[in-house]
């Protein structure tokens, strides 16, 4: 006589839950395995972006004013300028000298800051920066991104002791370059105007 199915469970009725929980299980596991390659894939994506360079730099800018060759001419001014303590409305060209060095007859040659400033500050000595760091020259290592540049557009407030400003593009070897620049005073003529400014250039780039 057959024994009802319910009686005593079969080994196949005792394995069938749990093949049924198996299989949820699986489900559940590639799932799982879905979000992990989702996940993983998301990850890569991220890496990609992140797998941007980050680069410093490091160079002295000079705004030579005085001599027979200045590299920073007074273009254009307001009606008022010449009654500014502050200057406030001159517009300045530069094609500036960059070097390794602090010493502009001696330290290796860099490349240029082409550009223009403005004194966009009524009430205290600011300057509005829009240039771009040229490089031609050579470095210690060989040239020195010879042919790429950075573009920087930043306030440059005289009386602070670091002045930090954007770093807005870049081609050549800084193409979709963002970051920041700090500048510091590394001597400044008061008689002549001539200054000398360390720049330091943190870039992120492809
Ligand atoms: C401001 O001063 C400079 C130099 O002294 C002079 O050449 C220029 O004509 C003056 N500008 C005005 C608008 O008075
Ligand atoms: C930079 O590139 C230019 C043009 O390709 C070349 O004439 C010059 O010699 C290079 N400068 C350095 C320092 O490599």
């Amino acid at each position: 006589m057959e024994a009802p199915c319910h009686a005593t469970p079969s080994p196949q009725l005792t394995q069938a839950p749990s093949r049924l929980h198996c299989k949820h299980l699986m489900a559940a596991f590639s799932c799982h395995l879905l979000t992990r390659a989702v996940v993983l894939a998301l990850l890569l994506a991220a890496t990609t972006s992140s797998a941007e360079k980050e680069t410093h730099l490091r160079f002295y800018w000079h705004d030579v004013m005085s001599g027979a060759s200045p590299t920073v001419a007074r273009v254009a001014e307001a009606a008022t300028t010449n009654a500014s303590a502050t200057s406030f409305g001159a517009v300045y060209a530069m094609d500036d000298p960059l070097t390794e060095g602090p010493d502009l007859s001696t330290s290796r040659f860099v490349g240029r800051a082409q550009g223009v400033y403005v004194c966009a500050g009524r009430d205290s000595l600011s300057l509005l920066m829009a240039m771009n760091f040229v490089f031609t020259g050579a470095g210690a290592g060989g040239a020195y991104y010879n042919g790429s540049s950075v573009a920087v557009l930043g306030p440059n407030r005289a009386a602070v002791e670091v002045r930090e400003m954007a770093v807005v593009g870049g081609t050549g070897t800084f193409r979709f370059a963002r970051g920041y620049c700090q500048a510091r005073t590394y001597s400044f003529d008061a008689k002549t105007g001539d200054a000398t400014v360390e720049y330091n250039v943190y870039l992120r780039h492809d």
